[in-house]
């Protein structure tokens, strides 16, 4: 990969600010990050008691439509209906807005999380905030949209009868909390549905609280800059292999894209389904995928090696030599905690210093009056956020980097950022105003920061970078 330095940005970067400058005044005005309409429609609705007109195109989501039309608080988890976290009303139902095409929005009568709040605080957003149903807040908007709309109806069914802990289970069983906030969730809800909630003034322990049930909470996601860009990545469709060769040339000249780059080198190893080959920053998701269509690379595919009898087999290709395996990225191919790493596909056993010391297993083993010999496995086990990795990167003339990013670690980013891209800590600011969840797995830099922050390098303006 390409390391870019304050250096060659200055040289560089500064012309092609210029040249991003003009062809943005004569582009169409498709905020970044949502898909841009290729043939626009004109669609009407009423949202939150606001007559909005949506240029949308036929693929275009009503998730998308309403995020760019600063709907920010109907957020996009998962993409695919699964999480809840997009939940809107429309016309008296609750539908995932993810999963409908925004000319379903046509004519329609459409309540977000932020016209809950319009004209004082549902008793549901003020349960939440009470009862402390919440962490990241991630899925809050989404839930709250929804046990809003269940509790009116069973008030007005029931009165102020206390549903059970069941009920209010069941009527919420299209969302997700990987917070884990079930328990509060549910007691709020069954609190509001009781007439706990119809008043006062209990913001609950959280100072963010309020922000969070209205939607106003700012995540990396929500983040707008004036001219940014959309990130996007072009993966390995195998699991081994070697990138034969890659030319950018074409995907510059793609409408739309402002900047490619190169993730792997010309011959590099294909070490994982889905590793990252190249880059472009582009106008919009539309002219982004565009754009990555045209790089077409040379791959050539070789046998994966799945599972650990293949990897330790007599023979088996090694996936890192010994000399790359310093370059390893802790996060997924590499194992944090130290362990050796021998000429072969084996790696460890872990030392575990931080449970035993430095003794060895086999000692302890020795010393053991009973021993019991199994084998266990298990599955690949991976965190998951509700808010996915993102980051937004703008690159300064001054040379500073300025990066919004969806991490837990702010201070070890800063660290990262300058060491990777050999600029001082004076000169990064990060921001990290609200977190969709992190559990240990948003703490240094990722592929999402290497990735925005180089495109913003190379493109001059505001890059934003979000994994699915
Ligand atoms: Fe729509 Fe998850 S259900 S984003
Ligand atoms: Fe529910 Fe974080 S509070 S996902």
């Amino acid at each position: 990969m390409a390391k870019l330095t304050r250096r060659s940005f200055l040289t560089t970067g500064l012309a092609a600010t210029a040249t991003g400058a003009i062809a943005s005044e004569a582009r169409a005005e498709a905020p970044a990050g949502e898909p841009a309409p290729s043939d626009p429609l004109s669609v009407q609705a009423e949202v939150d008691g606001e007559s909005l007109t949506f240029l949308v195109g036929p693929d275009t989501t009503a998730l998308h439509a309403l995020r760019a039309a600063g709907r920010t608080g109907v957020k996009e988890g998962c993409g695919h209906g699964a999480c809840g976290a997009c939940t809107i009303v429309r016309d008296a139902r609750t539908t995932c807005a993810c999963l409908l095409p925004a000319t379903a929005l046509q004519g329609a009568k459409v309540t977000t999380v932020h016209g809950l709040g319009a004209k004082g605080l549902h008793p549901v957003q003020r349960a939440f905030m009470a009862e402390d149903a919440l962490q990241c807040g991630f899925c809050t908007p989404g839930f709250v949209v929804e046990a809003a709309d269940w509790v009116d109806r069973w008030r007005a069914e029931h009165g102020d009868v206390e549903p059970t802990r069941d009920r209010v289970a069941a009527a919420l069983a299209g969302h997700l909390c990987r917070c884990g906030a079930y328990v509060a969730i549910y007691r709020a809800v069954q609190g509001a549905a009781a007439g706990r909630y119809d008043a006062g003034d209990d913001v609950g322990p959280r100072k963010d609280g309020h922000a969070k049930v209205t939607g106003e909470a700012r995540y990396t996601v929500d983040v707008q800059l004036p001219g940014m860009l959309h990130g996007a990545i072009l993966r390995a469709p195998f699991a081994r292999g070697r990138l034969q060769r890659l030319d950018l040339a074409a995907a510059r000249s793609v409408p739309g894209v402002h900047g490619v780059i190169r993730l792997l080198e010309d011959g590099a190893s294909i070490r994982y389904f889905g590793q990252e080959i190249a880059a472009v920053a582009a106008d919009d998701e539309a002219s982004a995928q565009a754009g990555l269509k045209a790089l077409a690379p040379e791959l050539e595919s070789e046998r994966p090696i799945l599972g650990f009898e293949d990897a330790m087999a007599e023979g088996a290709p090694t996936i890192f030599p010994k000399r790359a395996h310093k370059q390893a990225p802790s996060a997924a191919e590499g194992f944090l905690p130290p362990a050796p790493w021998d000429e072969s596909n084996v790696r460890g056993p872990f030392r575990s210093d931080w449970f035993s010391g430095h003794r060895k297993a086999s000692d302890i083993l020795d010393e053991a009056s009973l021993t019991v010999e199994e084998r266990y496995e298990t599955q690949i086990q991976a965190h998951c956020t509700l808010e996915p990795h993102a980051t937004v990167a703008q690159v300064h003339e001054s040379g500073q980097i300025e990066v919004w990013a969806s991490t837990q670690a702010v201070v070890q980013l800063v660290h990262d950022i300058a060491e990777r891209f050999d600029v001082h800590e004076r000169d990064i600011v990060v921001h990290a105003d609200y977190v969709g969840g992190g559990f240990g797995a948003k703490a240094g830099i990722t592929i999402d920061a290497v990735v925005a922050i180089e495109l913003a390098y190379e493109t001059g303006r505001p890059v934003r970078v979000v994994l699915s």
